[in-house]
């Protein structure tokens, strides 16, 4: 006989502690075949907080998030997301905990023959079904406006700018309302300006929802700007943790050729 798992109810007025982390990883090691990407990260977040996770190329910055989502699975070490390892969890469970979470992929994934809109609507049609046609206009019309696309509804995202893509899969990430938000190089092949507005516009986000976040990026300004604790990725291990100033003041040799080439 199963038992309804019961997600705990996070939302601010019901919040037990709001050091709880709701999403911890701990000591994960993480291999393809013989290709250690992983060896024993652990890695924290709670409510309200944004860790940015960097690393050059290939250091499992990727493989860590589809780690989270629960999309693969590590050798050895636990993941738990609001204190429950995900590993124990049936898929039915998983899923219900990811209803809890948005998502926004390295490369944005937007459907080409959806319109921005119906991008948007996408989640909502299929995860949140007691909605009326009505209700998910409006909600994805808010959406829409949060990121500063609402003239954008019937545009299909081939005919928008890039950093136009990203805000899409950003309002779509948000869908749902999540508590945890993963965010897989938000700005990467972005130019400058561009760049900037998405971070403006996650950190806005940032604010107005408390979520606890944790956004890839190869870029040490998008990580300055957006985050309260960055963490450097390098041969498997977390190098260094802490604001940006700790990651200043280090003498560790790698981090400091890191925040010089960066
Ligand atoms: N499913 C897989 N099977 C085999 N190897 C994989 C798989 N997924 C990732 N890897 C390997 O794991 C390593 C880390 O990949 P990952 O995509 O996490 O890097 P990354 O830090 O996100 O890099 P980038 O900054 O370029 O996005 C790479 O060497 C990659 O080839
Ligand atoms: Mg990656």
């Amino acid at each position: 006989m199963s038992t309804a798992y019961e997600i705990p109810d996070f939302t601010k007025e019901h919040l037990p502690d709001a050091r709880l982390p709701l999403i911890e990883v701990d000591n994960v090691h993480k291999k393809f075949d013989d290709h250690v990407v992983l060896d024993g990260v652990s890695l924290s977040v709670s409510h309200g907080e944004t860790l940015a996770v960097l690393g050059r190329s290939g250091t499992g910055k990727s493989v860590l998030l589809r780690l989270i989502i629960g999309l693969a699975t590590p050798q050895a070490g636990t993941v738990s997301l609001y204190g429950k390892n995900i590993n124990g969890l049936s898929l039915d469970q998983l899923n219900q905990i990811r209803m809890k979470m948005g998502f926004l992929f390295q490369q944005s994934a937007l459907y080409d023959s959806m319109t921005v809109a119906e991008n948007v609507a996408f989640p909502l049609a299929h995860h949140r079904r007691g909605m009326s046609k009505s209700e998910r206009d409006e909600r994805v019309d808010h959406l829409l406006t949060e990121v500063g696309l609402v003239s954008n509804h019937t545009t299909m995202p081939s005919d928008i700018s890039g950093g136009m893509q990203k805000r899409v899969a950003l309002a779509r990430a948000l869908a749902l309302e999540p508590e945890i938000l993963l965010l897989d190089e938000p700005t990467a092949g972005l130019d400058p300006i561009s760049s900037d507005e998405i971070d403006e516009l996650i950190l806005k986000l940032q604010r107005e929802r408390q979520m606890a976040s944790i956004v890839v990026t190869h870029d040490l300004h998008s990580a300055k700007t957006i985050a309260s604790r960055l963490a450097l990725l390098d041969k498997g291990k977390v190098v260094i943790e802490g604001s940006f100033e700790h990651l200043q003041q280090s003498d560790i040799l790698f981090v400091k050729e890191f925040l010089k080439q960066s």
